[in-house]
């Protein structure tokens, strides 16, 4: 068999082969803690779920739901935004609903990237934001987040010719892998960046609901001009705890929206409406919930960050997402460090070297995993790397 080239230029999906080592560990009998994937480990709120359950049992959800996505979905995303982030969107040209963050991340980078294109993607980053170019037949140009700048891009630093063939910048606050929440005034920034360089600015939106110490985290969208250069990708997964369920929204300038929608209906046929009946619920639904998350998250957030120090990782304490991004100890590589907490404590944490060039020297914690085995990791990574 022969398969095509694009698949050569990325590797294999990182979460793929963590899989693989912690399954065979498990195999060998091992009680692997796994702090890897980003996974929220809690259940879907109540309401989400019999809302599901409720949009299931009635016949007119089992044809192929409209690509647009419903009224409902639409309008409830809407009202979200207005109520939540102040932005004002029309539910008709301005949303669409995705079948998650990713799927809208990875399809906007075919709608907006020839081959001969550049991409210009934060490093590290969340994967897609380089896999997606690369598919398109696009270049990737890096843009390091370092701790020294607040994890905020230099965007003078990007060489004119780059910027020449530029047609996309990728921005994620709060930031996966950093956790670092966006900087006073850079998206206002962005935005007479893109307008003077005619690019698409793609805000993936993924973590605004789960932030800390009293943080709230605005939407790309809230930034005077944004509309006219951008789009922003929300995602119900980490938030709400739905990461199973594949339910997100695209929203933003209308003529992108649409675009894409267009390239969607050639690929998918939508979003399985029960499941836009779920996240009219989440949207809709009492804050209180996720400020339940959030305070679980908090503890867990405090007690790796506090465990790390006892052992003399130098690492800031996030207001935002599921991660601790903390440097490796000195002598270590990303993978070095992360092969020896998990042979010696069996703490599977992520390398940042999988997010990208400058993500090395650091590894990556997420807070998914219940209190106690949150915990047990801590421990077990005290009493093996002190
Ligand atoms: C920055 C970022 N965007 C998107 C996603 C994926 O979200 P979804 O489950 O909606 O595809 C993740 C998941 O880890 C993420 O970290």
């Amino acid at each position: 068999m022969r398969f095509a080239k694009r698949l050569d230029q990325v590797p294999p999906y990182l979460f793929a082969e963590l899989e693989r080592k912690i399954a065979a560990k498990r195999r060998e009998g091992v009680d692997v803690i796994s702090l890897g994937i980003g996974d929220p480990d809690l259940p879907t709120p109540e309401p989400v779920i019999a809302a599901l359950a409720e949009g299931a049992r009635d016949p007119a959800t089992h044809q192929y739901p409209t690509n647009h996505g419903s009224d409902d979905f639409r309008a409830a995303a809407a009202g979200f935004y207005r109520d939540r982030f102040g932005v004002e969107l029309d539910p008709a040209s301005e949303i669409v609903p995705a079948l998650g963050g990713k799927e809208a991340v990875g399809h906007v980078a075919l709608v907006l990237l020839d081959p001969g294109d550049a991409a210009l993607s934060p490093d590290p980053g969340y994967p897609p934001y380089t896999s997606g170019p690369l598919f398109a037949g696009a270049e990737v140009h890096y843009l390091p987040l370092e701790r020294q700048n607040a994890f905020q891009p230099d965007l003078d630093s990007i060489p004119a010719a780059v910027l020449a063939k530029a047609n996309v910048l990728f921005l994620n606050y709060p930031n996966n892998p950093t956790g670092a929440v966006v900087p006073d005034g850079f998206f206002e920034m962005v935005v007479s960046f893109a307008r003077e360089h005619e690019i698409l600015v793609v805000h993936d939106n993924a973590y605004s609901e789960t932030t800390y110490d009293g943080y709230v985290a605005p939407s790309f969208l809230a930034t005077p001009g944004a509309k006219e250069v951008g789009v922003e990708v929300f995602s119900l997964s980490k938030g709400y705890n739905m990461t199973g369920w594949r339910c997100a929204a695209i929203l933003g300038n209308a003529e992108a929206i649409q675009t894409y929608w267009r390239l969607k209906t050639n690929v998918d046929s939508g979003l399985f409406e029960a499941i836009q009946m779920a996240g009219v619920a989440a949207l809709e639904g009492p804050g209180e919930p996720l400020a339940r998350m959030n305070a679980i998250y908090t503890r867990r957030r405090d007690l790796v960050v506090s465990a790390l120090r006892e052992i003399g990782v130098d690492v800031p304490s996030p207001k935002g997402t599921i991660y601790v991004w903390a440097p490796v100890p000195e002598g270590h590589t990303s993978t070095s460090f992360c092969e020896l907490v998990l042979e010696e404590a069996a703490v599977v944490i992520s390398p940042g070297s999988m997010y990208g060039p400058s993500g090395e020297g650091f590894f990556r914690i997420a807070l998914t995993a219940p209190d106690d085995r949150i915990e047990e990791a801590v421990e077990r990574m005290r009493e093996h790397l002190s």
